[in-house]
């Protein structure tokens, strides 16, 4: 066990690593990730350095959104496994001193949900249907929509049951949105936490935790504007004026279940995935709510230190209104890889962020990636971001330095944002980054060793041929790959940074400029300063013994570009 998670507040600075389950190990041979695959690999796990997995959605599931669609929140899928293999798993992860972290997806349930299937049943006015929200359609027998608002997978946010009312659905058609004044959803959803809670999960990840609370009554629904992108209706917008997204109730019910955290020893955390402007996101991690909130702001930054610096102050200014800390993430299931990014043309604003992921999912459009840069500079962002007070959040491959999967057919992709948009473009969505791991190059069956049976479906997502040189077997095999790099700097930063309990950070007198140069102090009294150098000129080191550098150092001991150093004095 890692000496941080011997602290019952070890989630404030835990290296978290992404599972993506279907797509991690299939013990089962059907071309599935599954639970068991998840216990097969818990050595590979340990050895990583990592202090806790978080699991994507792993429930009953007609997998319309990769499992974001849950048919109930307390059961394991059985393509995935049972309940006893989920058992099995938390004690395999607890004996190998990791904790484990379970996704809630309480924004919406799917279709296939028992209570969505009761709301059609009961028909309109019922108790059924206001679980979920569900409003008369206009026209003279309610074949128009409420409203004109979209869903973020593009198309109209309202779907039309057949008998004059309409239910609405911010994310896929089969993701019907819930109705959180309704009392017993509310009930319902501190039970799930207490399932998990109960069956050993350490924590939660909190799906869309911004959207939660509506309001749709203050005014007649057809009086707001049809138009998401518009600051009135964005995802990002300051809230309490916004009927969908990080209204101010959102609050009451994470405090609700702050007291059912409580009731364990040591207490649950939880994160949320909450897309708000940086100046709301502390609320969400406050002490009285889920102690925890993604912090994106590194994973839309370009290579530009200037925007770095600008996100880790913005970042660390969160955790203190918090009384938390804060969050670094790089990559997750629902954007192109950062070795990728970072081997593109950088684009300046952050709030670009999204064009330039749209940009590079778009089918037909080609990009070349410069793959050597983008890898230098993984490394490079990796040591910055291990040497930062708060937790981090790793996803799935990165430690195998995988990019994005560009040239999946379009027959093939399973993500409902692929789709043709409104302007005719093909956006190929976020398959690119879920495709199974590689586990071993030399496969004779070509799954690179993603299925454990000899006899085995095709993996469910087609893997590329350069999938083998990243391959676990691989890069165990090289001292110099990107995964020995994850496992030297995770190593390090377990022993000498965490284990302090500090959070705090001061900026180098190297600082500033092309260059990122902060200091920590270290388990043993000593301090670390980690420098980062963006710019082509070579960086001067500070004084001290180098612990561990991304790339090669000059000859003169300087820092080369695209390059981080860890030096101790
Ligand atoms: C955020 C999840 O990360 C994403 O994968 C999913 O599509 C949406 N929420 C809807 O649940």
């Amino acid at each position: 066990m890692t000496k941080n998670n011997e602290r019952a507040d070890w989630w404030k600075q835990a290296v978290v690593y992404q599972v993506y389950p279907r797509s991690f190990y299939d013990a089962s041979g059907d071309g599935l990730g599954d639970i068991r695959g998840v216990t097969a690999r818990m050595d590979y796990l340990r050895a990583l350095g990592i202090d806790a997995i978080w699991l994507s959605p792993f429930y009953p599931s007609p997998l319309v959104d990769g499992g974001y669609d849950v048919a109930d929140y307390r059961d394991v899928d059985p393509r995935l496994g049972t309940l006893a293999d989920f058992d099995e798993m938390v004690a395999a992860a607890h004996d190998a001193g990791i904790k484990v972290v379970v996704d809630i997806v309480p924004n919406h349930t799917s279709t296939e949900h028992e209570w969505f299937r009761a709301a059609l049943a009961a028909g309109p006015g019922s108790p059924e249907r206001d679980r979920y929200v569900f409003r008369p359609g206009r026209g003279e027998h309610g074949e128009l929509p409420p409203n004109g608002w979209r869903s973020t997978f593009g198309g109209p946010a309202w779907e039309p049951v057949g008998d004059g009312e309409w239910y609405l659905h911010l994310f896929a058609v089969e993701q019907a949105d819930l109705n959180w004044k309704n009392p017993e959803v509310r009930e319902d959803f501190k039970r799930t936490l207490r399932f998990w809670s109960d069956r050993g999960a350490d924590g939660f990840r909190i799906d869309v935790a911004h959207a939660l609370a509506k309001d749709l009554d203050s005014r007649p629904l057809d009086e707001w504007p049809d138009d998401p992108d518009q600051a009135s209706l964005s995802q990002e917008g300051e809230g309490g004026d916004n009927p969908l997204w990080d209204r101010p109730e959102v609050h009451e019910i994470y405090r609700e279940w702050r007291k059912v955290f409580n009731e364990y020893e040591p207490p649950r955390f939880a994160v949320a995935e909450a897309w708000v402007c940086p100046e709301h996101q502390w609320m969400y991690a406050s002490t009285d709510e889920l102690g925890q909130v993604f912090n994106f702001e590194f994973a839309k930054t370009d290579w530009f230190a200037d925007d770095f610096r600008r996100a880790i102050e913005e970042g660390l200014d969160a955790a203190e209104r918090s009384r938390s800390t804060t969050t670094w993430v790089l990559s997750n299931h629902d954007m192109a890889r950062h070795a990728t990014r970072f081997g593109l043309p950088q684009v300046r604003s952050r709030e670009h962020h999204q064009l330039v992921n749209d940009w590079l999912l778009r089918d037909g459009r080609t990009y070349v990636e410069d793959r050597a840069l983008g890898t230098r500079r993984a490394r490079a962002a990796l040591l910055m971001e291990l040497g930062l007070p708060g937790s981090v959040y790793l996803y799935q491959g990165e430690e195998l330095g995988l990019f994005e999967v560009a040239d999946i057919p379009w027959e093939a992709l399973e993500d409902p944002e692929a789709r043709m948009t409104e302007h005719g473009d093909a956006i190929k969505g976020r398959d690119g980054c879920r495709v199974p791991l590689p586990w071993v190059a030399d496969d004779p069956t070509d799954a690179f060793g993603f299925s454990a049976p000899a006899e085995h479906a095709a993996p469910h997502l087609p893997q590329p041929a350069w999938f083998g040189s990243h391959a676990v077997d691989a890069e165990e095999a090289d001292k110099g790959s990107m995964l020995w790099f994850y496992r030297h700097a995770l190593a390090l930063r377990a022993e000498l940074v965490v284990p302090t309990g500090d959070t705090s950070l001061a900026w180098a007198a190297e600082n500033g400029g092309e260059v990122i140069a902060y200091e920590r102090p270290t388990a043993d009294g000593r301090t670390l300063e980690v420098v980062t150098n963006f710019g082509a000129e070579p960086a001067r080191l500070p004084e001290g013994e180098v612990l561990l550098a991304s790339a090669e150092l000059n000859a003169d001991g300087s820092l080369p570009a695209d390059a981080t150093v860890w030096v101790v004095r």
